[in-house]
């Protein structure tokens, strides 16, 4: 299900250059589910027309008290009401005083004074005006009355200056509206720790021994618990996936050694643990310093075992700490994957098979089977990774009555 799927967001879009990323960010939260209303400023038309607006919301656009041409009135308090989120992006530094005085003299502020529902606000500004001792008191109190500020990113500004200031991307924005949501979704207050991606075993300073897990399927998982409101710890070997969200901290490992050490720290916090990385069971036994010459017409690399990360976690984790592990099967699938939940200790273990198309790495699918500690066994069909992790979540969740 898309994360903002059924909410009512009303987009407040003030007279900022950054205006014209309104568009874009209709577009992604649209995208997301939402439906998307806009209340502009007078200025803000003069950067971007309430046309492009209305086109992408679908929604006509509300700027004035009422409509000139037939006395129709835009109620602030009926669009206050009908908002689960007041989003006001790009705000600027005039709006946020008006805020804070109350100086209710266009219908963004007067929806304002009258919403019900949380506020967030993402500024644009110039950096001499972000720095502004008034700017930064005006952030204050607002934050104080539980305004959720996103703060500006720093890069060059409409002036030519460099500095912080750019309102914040519209991808990133949606982030911090999930974060929001998220703050009253079922895992909030819970810790979880995932572990993704592949490990990468030097052999010597240019060569390294790696599998093919691109981190798809554990950052879908990170992504999907962080909307629920979990605080959620990634270790995760070197990927090229992108993965912002508030409520996620993402912890780089190259190596399985390295992976251990990282996730150690986090176990006795977390009350859910997915390890769905790929880690290397083997590492080389001695790490070339320099690069190793092709002279030889063979070469043997001597191998050692890495620790078994699942099997320390499973050890050592404080009761009531829900573990859930992956299997990557090539043959007797189901026989290997209950061995495995029964060695390591596990929870729950999600078998994926390389003998199913489109399940395992690298692929935006996965095709997996969950068997839980008392032997129960669900066998799911294709889905998108992101569907997947929703079953996950599900899952654990029903069986650790977080
Ligand atoms: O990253 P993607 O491209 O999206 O691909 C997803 C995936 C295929 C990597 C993922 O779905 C998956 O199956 N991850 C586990 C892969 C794996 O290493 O499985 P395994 O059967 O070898 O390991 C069993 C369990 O022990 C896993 O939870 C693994 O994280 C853990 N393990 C293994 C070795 C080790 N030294 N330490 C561990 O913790």
């Amino acid at each position: 299900m898309a994360s903002l799927a059924g909410k009512h967001i009303l987009l407040g879009v003030t007279g900022s250059i950054a205006a014209y990323k309104s568009a874009m960010l209709i577009r992604a939260l649209v995208k997301e589910g939402a439906e998307v209303r806009v209340v502009m400023t007078e200025m803000a038309k003069h950067f971007i027309t309430p046309l492009t607006l209305a086109t992408l919301s679908k929604n006509p656009i509300a700027v004035e008290f009422y409509n000139p041409e037939n006395g129709d009135w835009n109620s602030h308090v009926s669009l206050g009401l009908w908002a689960d989120l007041l989003l006001i992006a790009p705000v600027t530094a005039n709006t946020m005083g008006k805020m804070v005085t109350g100086v209710a003299d266009n219908l963004l502020i007067t929806t304002y004074l009258s919403a019900k529902c949380p506020v967030a606000v993402a500024p644009a500004m110039d950096l001499d005006m972000y720095k502004h001792p008034s700017t930064t008191e005006n952030m204050n109190i607002l934050r104080s009355r539980g305004v959720y500020i996103i703060e500006p990113a720093s890069g060059e500004l409409a002036s030519g200056l460099d500095g912080k200031g750019r309102m914040e991307e519209p991808e990133r924005i949606v982030a911090h509206v999930e974060a929001i949501f998220a703050a009253s979704g079922t895992l909030a207050g819970k810790k979880m720790l995932i572990t993704a991606g592949p490990t990468c075993e030097d052999i010597d300073p240019v060569r390294y021994i790696t599998n093919h897990s691109s981190g798809k399927m554990g950052y879908a998982i990170a992504h999907e618990a962080a909307n629920r409101g979990a605080e959620v710890t990634v270790v995760s070997g070197p990927v090229n996936v992108e993965l912002f969200h508030p409520n996620v901290k993402i912890v780089p490992v190259k190596s399985a050694g390295e992976m251990f050490e990282a996730c150690k720290g986090f176990v006795a916090d977390a009350d859910m643990i997915v390890l769905c990385a790929a880690v290397a069971d083997f590492t080389v036994k001695e790490r070339a310093d320099r690069k190793i010459k092709r002279e030889k017409s063979d070469y043997a690399l001597t191998l050692t075992p890495t620790q078994d990360i699942a099997a320390w976690v499973g050890a050592n984790k404080r009761s009531g700490t829900f573990l859930t592990g992956f299997a990557l099967e090539t043959n007797d699938e189901l026989e290997n994957a209950k061995g495995k939940l029964k060695r390591k200790n596990l929870d729950m273990i999600v078998l994926n098979s390389m003998q199913d198309a489109g399940a395992g790495f690298r692929t935006d699918t996965n095709k997996i089977t969950i068997i839980t500690s008392d032997g129960n066994v669900d066998v799911y069909p294709l889905k998108t990774k992101k569907q997947v992790a929703a079953d996950i979540i599900d899952k654990m969740e029903k069986c650790s009555n977080a």
